[in-house]
């Protein structure tokens, strides 16, 4: 038997350690989080994709009485981004959640939402920076591939 350990790079930082780019890109996914349409769970996310051209959109969470067919603020942002610059990278994504409100703490991306961030990386040929933005913290991940270990993608297809 063979036994193959992965492991996964997760850096943390404070938030006043942000660059400004940074904390712009936190600041636009907050401001989109607090749009977010989430009468249902009350969460609200909010999410800012920055493309290789310094563009930055945006998106959030999209709920509906038929609870699965609501839809997470990171696929709003990254599909909103690709019908708008379908030829257009993701280089980095600040995450936000928040509750009453106020900023919660950090969170990662459902099962979801990381195979379709993988795809839109292998896509665009470059690795997203994923920021996960909490209250005081942010943890980040320099790949999308990080956060799908052994994960399927078209490649499987061929
Ligand atoms: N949600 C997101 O938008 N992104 C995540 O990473 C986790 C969960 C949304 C889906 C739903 O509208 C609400 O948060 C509660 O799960």
């Amino acid at each position: 038997m063979k036994e193959t350990r992965l492991e996964i790079k997760v850096q943390e930082l404070a938030v006043d350690e942000l660059s400004p780019l940074e904390v712009e890109l936190m600041s636009r996914a907050v401001a989109a989080a607090r749009d977010a349409y989430a009468p249902y769970s009350r969460f609200q996310v909010g999410a800012a994709v920055m493309l290789t051209n310094g563009r930055i959109i945006t998106g959030n969470n999209q709920e509906n009485a038929a609870y699965p067919s609501g839809m997470c603020a990171e696929r709003v942002a990254v599909f909103n981004a690709a019908s708008q610059y379908p030829n257009v990278s993701v280089r980095e994504i600040a995450l936000v959640a928040m509750k009453n409100g106020t900023v919660a703490d950090r969170i990662t991306p459902c099962g979801a939402c990381r195979q379709v961030l993988l795809e839109m990386e292998q896509r665009g040929n470059t690795p997203i920076r994923l920021m996960m933005c909490g209250k005081e913290k942010v943890q980040v991940v320099l790949s999308a591939a990080d956060l799908l270990p052994l994960s399927f993608g078209s490649s499987d297809l061929k």
